[in-house]
């Protein structure tokens, strides 16, 4: 198989990560097929891909003409079947659960084409370990997205124990074609690489809240306008959300050992279900306002 081969791509989950994946394809010009387990949940991913279309147009990042293409090429689809049927390309992006992942590829895979590849989105899960819930693993590679998909460059493309080079060659060029920068990642290790760096820092500050070392607000505001980081480290896992933090961290914990015990904190946080935006709280509310501090 190779890039030309691919005119149709499935994304599977039209959450945070989904929704932005499924409008940076729409917007290199693939027919996508946008699904999600329930009506709401695909309209919604819908929606807020209309919303950022119209903002990029209205910062003229994008034409009009442009905007209302790419939507044109987004279809929402509840049913695997019409979803997969026709695809050429897959990308998981639905909950970090094995046991989820699994029984969705179990669906895929009854209607997908033999000649497509499923490529998972996974920020926690070993590649190795779910190539090996589908009937494809030589087809089956990570390809990972970075929040908010459409205005983060890189992609991390990573290989599984049985990945072919065949399959990492065209997502690669995938990548490339949706106007991203990919970066092969070799070894199918916890948290792969941005990863690995980035949620021990989002740990490391829970610790220092936990252990009163320091304050959000000190920390947001040094990691912010000292540190050179586009965004606060609590506004950043707010935006990318707690539980996602968590899920690396705990196999991280378990694979590489105890300094990446989650914060209690960061457990607290879980606890509440205060995930960040997604949820309404996190470490900020933004249920009465957009990102009030929460005393
Ligand atoms: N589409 C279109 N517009 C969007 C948008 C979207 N999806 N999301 C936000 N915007 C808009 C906002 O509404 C706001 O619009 P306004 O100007 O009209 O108010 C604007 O973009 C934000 O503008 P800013 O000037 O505040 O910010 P920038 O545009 O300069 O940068 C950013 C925004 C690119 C998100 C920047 O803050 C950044 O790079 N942050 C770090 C993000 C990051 O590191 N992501 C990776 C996280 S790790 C990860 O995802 C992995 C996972 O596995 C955990």
């Amino acid at each position: 198989m190779e890039i030309d081969d691919i005119e149709t791509i499935a994304v599977l989950g039209a959450g945070n990560m989904g929704h932005g994946i499924a409008e940076v394809a729409a917007l290199a010009g693939y027919s996508v097929n946008l699904r999600d387990i329930k009506e709401e949940f695909v309209q919604n991913g819908y929606e807020q891909i209309e919303w950022s279309l119209e903002k990029l147009a209205e910062k003229d990042i994008i034409s009009d003409k442009k905007a209302e293409s790419a939507l044109e090429n987004v279809s929402p689809y509840v049913g695997i079947e019409a979803a997969v049927g026709d695809a050429d390309f897959v990308i998981e992006a639905v909950p970090e659960k094995m046991e989820i992942k699994k029984d969705v590829y179990d669906d895929v895979e009854k209607h997908l084409p033999d000649h497509a590849i499923i490529a998972s989105n996974t920020s926690s899960l070993s590649i190795t370990d779910l190539s090996e819930q589908t009937n494809r693993p030589e087809k089956f590679c990570g390809m990972h997205f970075f929040n908010p998909p459409v205005q983060m460059q890189l992609v991390e493309v990573i290989s599984g124990g049985h990945t072919a080079d065949e399959t990492l060659d065209v997502t690669e060029a995938l990548a490339e074609d949706l106007d991203k920068t990919p970066v092969r990642v070799r070894k199918d290790s916890p948290g792969f690489i941005v990863n690995r760096i980035l949620v021990p820092l989002m740990n490391e500050v829970c610790w220092m809240v936990s252990e009163d070392d320091a304050t959000v607000a000190e920390i947001d505001s040094t990691t912010k306008f000292d540190m050179g980081l586009p965004m606060g480290v609590f506004e950043l896992s707010d935006m990318t959300g707690h539980d996602i933090t968590y899920h690396v961290l705990e196999y991280m914990h378990e694979v590489l050992g105890d300094v990446y015990e989650p914060a209690p904190f960061l457990e607290e946080l879980i606890e509440e279900e205060r995930y960040g935006k997604k949820s309404g709280r996190g470490v900020y509310d933004y249920e009465d306002g957009d990102g009030v501090d929460i005393p």
